[in-house]
């Protein structure tokens, strides 16, 4: 099964945050018709799957995420002509584009919620959850004055998933912000609706989807109270009342019956968040039984303890290589053979790779390091936009810079214990606002709505583009070789070495004749370590704090290179990243 080729396991993927990624019209918002402008930047690169964020009309209370028409393009990004020329010019580029497609809620500005509310028991109520207030007898006698929520659920947006319409006297359940209700997934009328939608945009040309928040589409029906304890607010955070539940693997049956199986071409890729299991993923993605292509993970995304880290100092937050290692490694050996599986490091969902497990100071040997790991380990790789070129996390000073609702509602959370500067500094490290700052194409790109990163003037595209050495062409070299090696690197057997090291992550890959022998060290200090490796190798590649990344893209110009012999002992410097490749 695994060798079996399919176009979506040897493709490069690249996320792009329309919003913040090219701006053509210079109204300070990315569109559609910038990223046709940079396409050709794109394919440079070697990426050939792109992942479009939410371009649909929307009141953007979570940047788009929030959609009010399925079957639009906000005005903001541009029209639908400019979607068909997107995907127009991208195939003949030979790319890909999938589209994020978001099935677990709507904006509360949609037609469908916007008549649900409209009288006391519409019928479009069924394509939501509303609820009655716990306490509805007792407000009918007048004995209570104010309307009980049915339980106390927590939203993932750090408030109630419930919001009361007193006009209707009903609550409705949205796992995410307010203004985006949840879709009732347990009413085949609502779920048609949501197929016919997906076949929309299939048959438009797009290559498949990222499925938005798919883990959640089943909920406890019951609706009955977590048992886990309260917080603060007298709320309880337990998404298992709405992630990964039975249900949902039926719905996604169901969807691949109506829908995928008609588009063989076309990949999905689904967000499974709410802490599936190898186990789930492997229902989600299993070959033969799975309904998705593959699945997202977030196990290793916030390995290096800055999730929660409100009481953390700076120092505190370092990266746990042994973690990350048992993470990939789980992942790997749980679903090899059995499903595909998509890599990545972080998203628009999370701060900066570059911050989160590189060093800033280091960028050039750290971020090439991060991108040798990504492109060799195993999958389908996904690059975040600006992860080429180091971007960092914002240096906003201003809250009202952090336009997300999530922060923003983290930030309410909190005010009462502390103080305005720790708590923008708590969001300069953890907010997912970090990820959405203005693309840093060239020195001069104007800021957009929200603020430029003043580190332009050292980190931006086009400074990368013309030195000699850059993260950017360390990007593209390992993109290139890497497609020379696939086979072994996506079919070739793993052996981890070094697994409790703390700094240093190798593994080797083998394949029939061939093998890859691969070191990456996270500290930017020297390393000596030991293992059963000793061999004749060529060097394939090679980058650190002192050695310049190495350039030879194709295996037959490796064949030219000396062969060296690395012993079981080896002495690794600072942020080196090494591939030493043999053939038997
Ligand atoms: C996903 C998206 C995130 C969004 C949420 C609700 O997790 O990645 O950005 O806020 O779903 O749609
Ligand atoms: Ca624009």
């Amino acid at each position: 099964m695994e060798k079996n080729s399919v176009w979506w396991k040897e493709a490069i993927g690249y996320q792009i945050y329309l919003r913040s990624f090219c701006d053509s019209n210079g109204d300070g918002i990315g569109d559609i018709q910038g990223i046709i402008e940079k396409l050709d930047y794109l394919k440079k690169l070697g990426v050939n799957l792109l992942w479009v964020c939410p371009l649909y009309p929307s009141p953007m209370d979570d940047n788009g995420y929030d959609i009010k028409d399925f079957y639009g393009v906000s005005e903001d990004y541009g029209t639908m002509q400019d979607v068909e020329t997107l995907l127009q010019e991208a195939h003949q580029r030979g790319m890909k584009v999938i589209f994020d497609l978001v099935l677990n809620h709507s904006s509360d500005e949609h037609p469908w919620f916007i008549e649900a509310i409209s009288e006391k028991n519409h019928p479009k109520q069924k394509y939501y959850y509303f609820v009655e207030p716990k306490n509805i007898e007792a407000l009918r006698e007048g004995k209570a004055e104010f309307p009980e929520a049915p339980n106390t659920w927590k939203s993932f947006f750090c408030e109630s998933a419930w919001t009361y319409v007193p006009s209707i006297q009903k609550y409705y359940l949205h796992i995410f912000s307010k203004k985006m209700p949840d879709l009732n997934w347990h009413n085949p009328e609502l779920r048609e609706e949501m197929y016919q939608m997906a076949r929309f945009w299939l048959d438009k040309g797009v290559d498949g989807f990222r499925l938005d928040a798919i883990a959640h589409l089943a909920k406890d029906q019951s609706l009955s109270e977590s048992a886990v304890p309260m917080d603060e607010q007298g709320l309880r955070y337990d998404p298992s009342k709405f992630s990964n539940r039975p249900e949902i693997f039926e719905f996604l049956v169901e969807f691949k019956e109506k829908v995928l199986k008609h588009y063989p071409e076309a990949v999905t890729v689904g967000e499974v968040g709410g802490g599936a299991s190898v186990e789930e993923a492997l229902r989600y993605a299993a070959y033969d039984e799975g309904s998705l292509n593959m699945v997202f993970n977030f196990d290793h995304c916030w390995e290096n303890g800055a999730y929660g880290s409100l009481d953390k100092r700076d120092d505190e937050i370092r990266t746990n290589v042994p973690n990350l290692k048992r993470i990939f490694k789980s992942w790997h050996e749980g679903l090899k053979g059995k499903a595909w599986q998509p890599i990545y490091w972080l998203n628009h969902d999370h701060p900066r790779l570059m911050n989160q497990y590189g060093n800033p100071a280091e960028a050039l040997a750290s971020g090439t390091m991060l991108a040798g790991l990504l492109l060799y380990l195993y999958g389908t790789p996904f690059i975040y936009q600006g992860e080429e070129i180091g971007m960092c996390n914002v240096d906003y000073t201003r809250l009202e810079d952090f336009k997300d609702v999530n922060a923003q509602n983290f930030y309410k959370e909190h005010q009462a214990r502390y103080s305005h500067e720790h708590l923008l500094h708590i969001l300069r490290r953890i907010s997912r606002v970090n990820a959405r700052s203005p693309f840093q194409w060239t020195e001069e790109t104007p800021a957009l709505e929200m603020p430029m990163n003043a580190n332009v003037s050292y980190i931006n595209a086009s400074l990368q583009e013309a030195q000699e050495y850059s993260l950017l062409k360390s990007y593209r070299h390992l993109i290139a070789l890497r497609k020379e090696l696939k086979n072994l690197v996506l079919y070739g057997d793993t052996q981890w070495y070094l697994e409790e090291d703390e700094a240093i992550f190798t593994f080797k890959k083998k394949q029939e004749q061939e093998e890859l022998l691969i070191f990456a060290n996270f500290l930017g200090e020297e390393k000596e370590v030991e293992g059963d490796w000793a061999g004749e190798y060529i060097c394939a590649f090679e980058s650190s704090t002192t050695k310049r990344p190495t350039s030879f893209t194709t295996k037959e110009n490796l064949q030219f290179r000396e062969k060296v012999s690395v012993s079981n002992k080896i002495k690794l410097t600072p942020y080196e990243f090494v591939i030493f490749y043999k053939k038997v």
